[in-house]
C-alpha cells in the first residue's frame, strides 16, 4: 500500500495536463484501477486482516482522490496564470488619439482673417447670400446699364410667370453686406464681412462659388491713408512677414471715389512665392474711398461721414499662402487633400498663439 501511495502521489505531482491526471484517476481509483482491485481482495481475506486493510486501503483513496483534486485547481490555476500574462495591459498609458476631420483652408484663413480685424476693431457683419438686384447692383451705385453688371457673369434667381420685379441674384460679391450693415446700423462703423459669392465661370483659378471678405469703415474723418496702414497691418499679420511693400494703383469701382488695386512685394525664385520680398507684384484686392452715392443709399449722410472699403478674395490668399495650386481641389471634397491641406481641429488661429504655426 505503501508502495501504491508513492507511485501515484509522484505521479499525480509531475502530471502536466487535465488530461494526463484523469488518465491516473482511471488508473488508480478507476473501476478497474489498482486501488478498487485491491478493495475487491478484501473479500478474501480474514475477518482480522480486512479490518486492517479496510480503513486504510479507504483512506488511501480518499488520499489519492485529494491529491488529483489539488492538482486540477493548481493546473487550472496556472493555466489561468499563462493567460492573464498573454493579455497584460498596462492602462497606465496615454489614450490614442482619434482621428478628426480637419478644418478645411477656406475656414482656416476665415479664422485667420477675422482674428487680425478684430485685433484692430472690426467686428464681423454677415448678409444672404441670395440679394436682391438692388443691394448686390443698384445700392453700390452699378445700374442697370452698367458694364460691371455684364462683367460679373451673375447667376440670376428663376422668376414666377408674369412676375415683372427685378430677379434676385445669387450675390457676385460681399459688398452688398455694406449696404445693409449701414442701413441696419448707420455710422460710425468698422466691419469686415466674410463669406460665399458667386459667379458663372469655371477654370483653374475660378469656381461658381468661391468667398471674399469685405471691410467698411465709416467715421467723420477716415481717409485713404488709415485704408493703406490698416492693409498693410492685415498683409504682414496674414503672412506672418515682418515687411512687405504694398502698392496702390489707381482703379476704378462704381461704389469707391477715388479707387485703387492693392498689389503686395512678392518674389517667384525657385517657383515659390515669398511674400514681402523680391520685386514682383501680386494683385490681392480692390479698394477705396465709398462713394458718397453708396453712403447716400445705405441712409448715412455723405456731407457728415465718409471712409473706405475693401473686398479681397479669401480662395486667392489661401492658395498663396498655403501653396494650393489648383482651386478647383478645394470644393472637391477630396479627403486625401483635405488631410493634406486642412488643418488640426481646436486649434484656433489667434494673433497671441499664432495664426497658422
Ligand atoms: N466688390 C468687388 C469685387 O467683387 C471688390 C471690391 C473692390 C470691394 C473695391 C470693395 C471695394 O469694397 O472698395 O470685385
Amino acid at each position: 500500500m505503501d508502495d501504491l501511495r508513492a507511485k501515484y502521489i509522484d505521479l499525480i505531482a509531475a502530471a502536466d495536463s487535465e488530461a494526463a491526471l484523469e488518465e491516473l484517476r482511471v488508473a488508480a481509483v478507476g473501476k478497474k484501477g489498482e486501488i478498487s482491485l485491491k478493495m475487491r481482495e478484501l473479500g478474501k481475506m480474514s475477518a482480522e486482516e480486512r479490518q486492517v486493510a479496510g480503513p486504510a486501503l479507504n483512506a488511501l483513496k480518499d488520499e489519492i482522490n485529494s491529491a488529483l483534486a489539488a492538482k486540477k485547481a493548481a493546473l487550472a490555476d496556472a493555466a489561468l496564470e499563462e493567460r492573464l500574462k498573454g493579455e497584460w495591459l498596462d492602462v497606465t498609458l496615454p489614450g490614442r488619439p482619434r482621428r478628426m476631420g480637419t478644418i478645411h483652408p477656406i475656414s482656416q484663413v476665415m479664422d485667420e482673417v477675422t482674428a487680425i480685424f478684430a485685433d484692430m476693431g472690426f467686428s464681423v457683419a454677415e448678409g444672404p447670400q441670395i440679394d436682391s438686384d438692388w443691394y448686390n447692383f443698384d445700392a453700390l451705385n452699378i445700374p442697370g446699364h452698367h458694364p460691371a453688371r455684364a462683367e460679373m457673369d451673375t447667376f440670376y434667381m428663376h422668376r414666377a410667370e408674369g412676375d415683372n420685379r427685378p430677379p434676385h441674384v445669387l450675390r457676385t460679391h460681399t459688398s452688398p453686406v455694406q449696404i445693409r450693415h449701414m442701413e441696419a446700423h448707420g455710422a460710425p462703423c468698422r466691419i469686415i464681412a466674410p463669406g460665399r459669392v458667386y459667379r458663372a465661370d469655371y477654370d483653374q483659378t475660378h469656381t461658381p462659388m468661391f468667398h471674399q471678405v469685405e471691410g467698411l469703415a465709416i467715421d467723420r474723418d477716415i481717409s485713404m491713408a488709415n485704408l493703406k496702414w490698416v492693409l498693410e497691418e492685415f498683409v504682414k499679420a496674414y503672412f506672418e512677414v515682418d515687411n512687405v511693400e504694398l502698392r496702390f494703383r489707381a482703379s476704378h469701382f462704381p461704389f469707391t471715389e477715388p479707387s485703387a488695386e492693392v498689389d503686395i512685394q512678392c518674389s517667384w525664385d525657385g517657383g515659390v512665392l515669398k511674400v514681402g520680398e523680391g520685386s514682383d507684384w501680386l494683385e490681392i484686392l480692390g479698394s477705396g474711398m465709398v462713394h458718397p452715392q453708396v453712403l447716400q443709399n445705405s441712409g448715412v449722410d455723405p456731407d457728415e461721414w465718409q471712409g473706405f472699403a475693401f473686398g479681397m478674395g479669401i480662395d486667392r490668399i489661401a492658395m498663396l499662402k498655403y501653396g494650393i495650386p489648383d482651386l478647383r481641389a478645394f470644393f472637391e471634397s477630396d479627403l486625401r487633400w483635405l488631410r493634406h491641406y486642412g488643418f488640426a481641429a481646436l486649434d484656433m488661429p489667434t494673433l497671441q498663439g499664432g495664426l497658422s504655426r
